[in-house]
């Protein structure tokens, strides 16, 4: 992918640095009560997934990514800074995301939710997603484990 292949008055979508890290890692900590760590992030790095930032007014708001492999993609996370959300960053960065996996000639691209999170749900369900399946006890909770429903789109 070019480095800002998505750009919109002052949001740009470009790939994520190490040097992000900081700011992806506070934002990932605000977000969710069970965080990844700086080490799943660096792996994630390391090992070519498409990782993206996307920045408004010059800084870093939002990160999503996605593992390719096999003709499947897989979105691993899609986060929003807090204090932003409801104002279309989440939708804009999934955006990019579907259209690298389809440029990628994917068949379908796929991922995992809390049934909790209805934020996340109504987001995946209003860009076309469909669930396939439950993961039971697939996250951690407050007490015990959370199961994740399984949601696909299909690209082609
Ligand atoms: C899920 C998340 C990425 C959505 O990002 P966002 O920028 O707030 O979402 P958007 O403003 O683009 O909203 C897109 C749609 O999502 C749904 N949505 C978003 N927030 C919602 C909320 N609080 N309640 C109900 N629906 C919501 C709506 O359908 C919304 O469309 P609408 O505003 O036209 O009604 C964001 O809430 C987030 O980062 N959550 C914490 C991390 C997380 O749970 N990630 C998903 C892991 S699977």
């Amino acid at each position: 992918m070019s480095a800002v292949a998505c750009e919109h008055r002052d949001i740009a979508i470009r790939p994520m640095r190490e040097a992000d890290l900081d700011e992806v890692l506070s934002i990932e900590r605000e977000a969710y009560e069970f965080p990844w760590s700086r080490e799943i992030f660096r792996d994630c790095l390391r090992v070519g997934y498409n990782c993206r930032v996307l920045e408004s007014d010059g800084k870093v708001n939002a990160y999503g990514m996605l593992q390719i492999a096999a003709g499947k993609a897989r979105l691993l996370n899609l986060c929003v800074r807090n204090r932003l959300h409801r104002r279309g960053l989440g939708r804009r960065l999934l955006a990019f995301l579907i259209e690298v996996a389809r440029a990628r000639h994917t068949r379908s691209l796929v991922l995992e939710v809390r049934p909790s999170n209805a934020a996340a749900r109504r987001l995946y369900a209003s860009m076309g997603f469909a669930e396939v399946g439950v993961s039971r006890g697939y996250y951690p909770a407050r007490t015990g484990r959370e199961d994740a429903v399984l949601l696909s789109l299909a690209l082609q």
